[in-house]
């Protein structure tokens, strides 16, 4: 085994929520990637990535599902414990997955169980009024959440597969306002998946919170990919337009990691290729 050289220099403790705030007002473009294990894990957070996802995408990239549908709070939990491991630096972010901020009191439950394992912060999906509703009681109770809005996967069934959100002028007036009520409830960061470029330019100018686009152009506050795509794995699924192989780059998981932070953090990537009109 070749184990990577870890930074000893770099700070020790985890980038906190005010600092996703703070970084927004400097500047500096946020660098965030999916993780499902402590090795992994480990090669991102010494390479310069501010915020590592436990995303319920596990269930497509890791179990070979069609779908994020299945995924369970045990499952997310299982993977924070393995990925808070490998982390001394980055944000640890996990998923409530399908179904698990039904109601407040489940998304306290669930996002309860995955701070304890190790989560910094939760991510759910939506802005509905029950989605509202959890984000508010969450973070009155001391539990930051990030906000996921777009293409939000969990909606697969209602969207018909997984489409651009936004294109049409009704949509995306109701995409701007939900941008909105998601800070307004209590959100500390928002995840923007497939909506065009700009629209998405659009709503991070007005969101109070910084925003991390993926598939939604250059002009988000930072940008999240997933590890397999990042790294060019096949996953089994469509590879979407957004996505690009950094391994292709970098020569080596490390490289690749540090050319696709190195990207994000000076404008790079995403390029028009990976963008939505
Ligand atoms: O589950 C996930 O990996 C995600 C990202 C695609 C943002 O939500």
């Amino acid at each position: 085994m070749n184990p990577t050289v870890i930074d000893t220099s770099a700070p020790t403790r985890p980038m906190t929520v005010p600092e996703l705030a703070e970084s927004r007002r400097a500047g500096r473009k946020l660098a965030m990637l999916t993780a499902y294990d402590a090795g992994f894990a480990r090669v991102f957070d010494a390479n310069g990535a501010d915020i590592i996802l436990v995303g319920d995408s596990l269930g497509m990239v890791v179990q070979g599902l069609d779908s994020t549908l299945p995924v369970s709070v045990d499952d997310i939990a299982y993977h924070v414990r393995a990925v808070a491991r490998g982390l001394r630096r980055a944000l640890l972010l996990a998923d409530l997955p399908f179904q698990a901020d039904a109601t407040p009191e489940r998304a306290l439950d669930a996002a309860t169980r995955l701070l304890q394992a190790g989560a910094g912060m939760v991510k759910l999906e939506g802005a509905g009024p029950h989605k509202l509703a959890a984000i508010r009681f969450l973070a009155a109770r001391e539990i930051p959440v990030s906000a996921h809005l777009g293409l939000t996967p969990q909606s697969v069934l209602r969207f018909g597969g997984f489409k651009v959100q936004g294109r049409e002028a009704a949509a995306a007036k109701q995409l701007l306002a939900d941008a909105q009520a998601v800070a307004e409830a209590g959100a500390s960061l928002l995840v923007l998946e497939c909506v065009p470029s700009a629209l998405a330019a659009e709503i991070t100018r007005a969101s109070p919170i910084p925003t991390v686009g993926i598939g939604a152009g250059p002009h988000c506050d930072g940008q999240v990919l997933v590890l397999h795509d990042m790294l060019g794995l096949d996953t089994g699924h469509r590879r979407p337009k957004f996505v690009k192989d950094f391994l292709a780059d970098g020569g080596s998981v490390a490289g690749a990691v540090r050319a696709y932070v190195d990207a994000v953090r000076d404008g790079r990537f995403p390029a028009a290729e990976h963008s939505y009109a």
